[in-house]
């Protein structure tokens, strides 16, 4: 996908550009892990949507309405996937960061605090989420009615379509800790946890 193609509507979607360099999360998640995932598997899951909504009456709606309209639809399950998990991924990116973890900016470490107890408590909930979420899928925080949550979400299921506000996401599929950590799904949790979590971003969600 070029920028020409961009501009003369051959394609919808566009891979958007990684927020930090590939190495930039090496101290957890290695240039080669980020390379794939994000090279290959969210490269692949936006190349294949554009496929699948070419020349339909879905190809002109936002990823947003793309993903609400085709939701629980069984004849639309493949773009929907795709369409998901290109969302899914963008957001992903933006939950991390180099020199992340630490403590939130206090507008948000209070919410934290008033929904877990505290920011321990909070990190312990994304982590237990990630262990018991069965299989491929997603951690999130979210925003339900005011209060923080802690949420899981199976292969390419997004709160986007669950009337709550994402705050943030760490991805628990396989292809996002295997090269770096194999089966230790709890290490790679802990170092995104305490070196590489978006607070700020988390924040900036809550709007
Ligand atoms: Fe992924």
């Amino acid at each position: 996908m070029t920028e020409a193609d961009v501009l003369e509507n051959k394609v919808t979607h566009v891979l958007p550009s990684l927020p930090y360099a590939e190495n930039a999360l090496a101290s957890i998640i290695s240039a080669r892990t980020i390379g794939f995932h994000y090279g290959k598997h969210h490269k692949g899951y936006v190349v294949t949507l554009n496929k699948l909504i070419a020349g339909t009456e879905l190809a002109d709606l936002s990823l947003e309405k793309l993903i609400a309209e085709t939701d629980d639809k069984a004849d639309k399950v493949a773009i929907f996937n795709n369409a998901a998990q290109t969302w899914n991924h963008t957001f992903y990116w933006r939950s991390l960061r180099p020199q992340g973890g630490g403590e939130p900016p206090a507008a948000l470490k209070q919410k934290i605090d008033a929904s877990f107890g505290n920011l321990a408590a909070c990190k312990k909930a994304l982590a237990t989420a990630a262990a018991a979420q069965f299989g491929s899928g997603w951690v999130w925080l979210v925003l339900d009615a005011g209060a923080l949550k802690v949420i899981k979400s199976g292969n390419a299921d997004t709160p986007l379509t669950k009337g709550v506000k994402p705050l943030l996401t760490i991805d628990v599929w396989e292809h996002a800790y295997y090269l770096d950590c194999q089966n230790r799904r709890a290490d790679y949790m802990t170092g995104v946890l305490d070196k590489l979590i978006n607070w700020g971003f988390a924040a900036d969600n809550i709007g």
